[in-house]
């Protein structure tokens, strides 16, 4: 039986991903369209109730973006947003103005607990707030449930047609008991059955796989990342032997990381094909110091040994046309393209060569969420250490060997990063979302026993954020920092050892995460 759905109509705002996730959270399946979506297209779909999202702009202005107006007499269940509030007010006739003071963050909303939406809750509630308009005058058939000090109308209903809006925004944290009037919503008005959960989901993509590819072969790149790990084992288990998996180890691994990758997929029904080919990229690293040249040299040596694998698969298998990639659903609203069918650039390692000859993508994660694709993970019996994995540059610790790459600069590297790494693991507080070393080409002097040493200097970096677009570096205690620091001295011999750490205070902006 088909999932019901809710779609979240998109105008712009930065939250759309997150009120998705939060519906799926309710157990109710979302999908992100465009909010000028053709009504004959919603129908189609029938949604038992939309979402309008929020939006930088504002919706009185010629060239805001609308939607048609006949939306609202659907009989379908909407909820609008910050700006889909004000969209559904200004569409039905009410009246959306400059506000006399401008509400940011986390702001005291009085709710009526009779509407539905604020059920169950109690009367004062904190809503975050981010808006510059608000509705002046409601329109016809609406009336307020919730007010803030500035704000008469931060919260409308229109109990005929069964139209909410909220001026905060309930799918944020710092909106407190925000999950609960989605799911309100959801459950009340829309009467969700709660049907959206990750066993069915995975039971639907295993047979959706076999329907797609039914007795033939598969290729897919495996890079040891959360969804291309994801997405071998759950093809592993759709079409068992039918998968050849393509980890090319190009020698700009973490320590042990190859190993580990080649362990988690030791019992799995598929042919693991571990390349090792840490010579011919160093080869062709050689001398290389400039950053971009490295990515740029890495990338197409990615695409060789790629092809040269896929010729091999072919003289066994004869042509194989299908090419599996771990698309997921973020990389689907990004590309802003819902059916497209692009070879998706492999980690940024240069993508997929563009001449082989696969005519079908199989892309099983691309309508699942990071969080979701994480869960099935989990549930396809992928180690823990695996699913928590931090992100990793594609092209590897070639971006955190500052300078010449080397075997021995490398293992330095490795073993200063195995012990952070380590430490961090052993910290109590809130783990860093990405933490790393990296070996600067500078050398510094110090005392080894009784001799001077000039040997290699070490950064640590370690970084919060939610999205790596920005980002801020996590204050740890100098006991910990200089643990560390101390291990990384004392441990590492090869390469002339280390004899100094420092620690990366700088955020980003104005810096990047990686140093190269
Ligand atoms: P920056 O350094 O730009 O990094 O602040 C943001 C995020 O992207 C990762 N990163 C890369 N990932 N190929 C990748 O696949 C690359 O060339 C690359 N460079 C940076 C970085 O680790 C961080 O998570």
């Amino acid at each position: 039986m088909e999932n019901q759905l809710v779609l979240v109509l998109d105008f712009g705002g930065q939250y759309k991903e997150l009120i998705a996730r939060r519906v799926r959270e309710c157990k109710v399946l979302s999908q992100i369209k465009p909010g000028n979506l053709p009504l004959e297209e919603i129908r189609a779909l029938s949604p038992i109730g939309i979402i309008l999202t929020g939006g930088p702009d504002s919706v009185y202005r010629d060239g805001a973006p609308r939607c048609n107006p006949a939306l609202f007499d659907l009989g379908i269940p909407i909820l609008g947003i910050c700006y889909g509030i004000q969209l559904m007010a200004f569409s039905t006739g009410g009246t959306v103005s400059p506000c006399s003071v401008s509400e940011y963050g986390r702001t005291a909303v009085t709710v009526n607990t009779d509407s539905p939406i604020f059920s169950g809750l109690t009367a004062q509630q904190i809503g975050l707030m981010s808006h510059t308009d608000q509705i002046s005058v409601l329109p016809e058939g609406f009336v307020s449930i919730a007010q803030t000090e500035n704000c008469p109308n931060a919260a409308i209903w229109n109990p005929e047609k069964r139209l909410f809006g909220t001026q905060f925004h309930p799918e944020v944290e710092n909106t407190p008991n925000g999950t609960q009037m989605i799911r309100n919503f959801l459950y009340q008005v829309c009467g969700a059955r709660g049907d959206y959960d990750m066993r069915d989901v995975e039971q639907r993509l295993l047979a959706q796989i076999r329907a797609q590819v039914g007795k033939e072969h598969v290729i897919l790149g495996l890079s040891g990342g959360v969804d291309s790990s994801v997405c071998a084992a759950l093809l592993a288990k759709a079409i068992p032997g039918q998968l050849h998996a393509i980890f090319v180890d190009h020698g700009l691994m973490r320590k042990n990381e190859g190993d580990e990758v080649e362990a988690a997929f030791a019992n799995r029904d598929l042919d693991f094909i571990r390349v090792n080919a840490e010579d011919r990229f160093l080869t062709k690293l050689a001398g290389v110091t400039e950053p971009e040249r490295k990515r740029k040299i890495i990338g197409e040596e990615f695409i060789r040994v790629f092809e040269d694998q896929a010729k091999r698969l072919k003289e066994q298998y004869g042509r194989i046309r299908f090419l599996a990639q771990g698309t997921i659903y973020p990389d689907v609203i990004e590309s802003g393209a819902n059916n497209s069918a692009n070879i998706k650039s492999h980690h940024n390692v240069g993508g997929l060569p563009k001449n082989m000859e696969f005519t079908d993508l199989v892309e099983p994660l691309r309508g699942l969420f990071k969080d979701e694709v994480r869960a099935l993970g989990r549930q396809l019996k992928l180690p823990k250490a695996f699913i928590e994995r931090q992100p990793f540059p594609g092209p590897g610790l070639a971006v955190r060997v500052i300078g010449e790459l080397t075997r021995e600069r490398l293992d330095v590297l490795r073993e200063a990063d195995a012990i952070f790494r380590e430490e961090v693991r052993r910290y109590r507080g809130r783990k860093p979302d990405q933490y790393f070393a990296v070996l600067t080409d500078t050398k510094s002097v110090g005392v080894v026993g009784d001799f001077r040493a000039y040997s290699n200097v070490v950064a640590l970096r370690a970084i919060r954020t939610t999205d790596f677009m920005t980002g801020v570096y996590v204050p740890f205690s100098h006991a910990f920092l200089s643990r560390v620091a101390t291990r990384i001295v004392n441990e590492v011999k090869i390469g002339g050892g280390v004899s100094r750490v420092v620690y990366d205070i700088t955020g980003k902006p104005p810096a990047t995460i990686e140093w190269e």
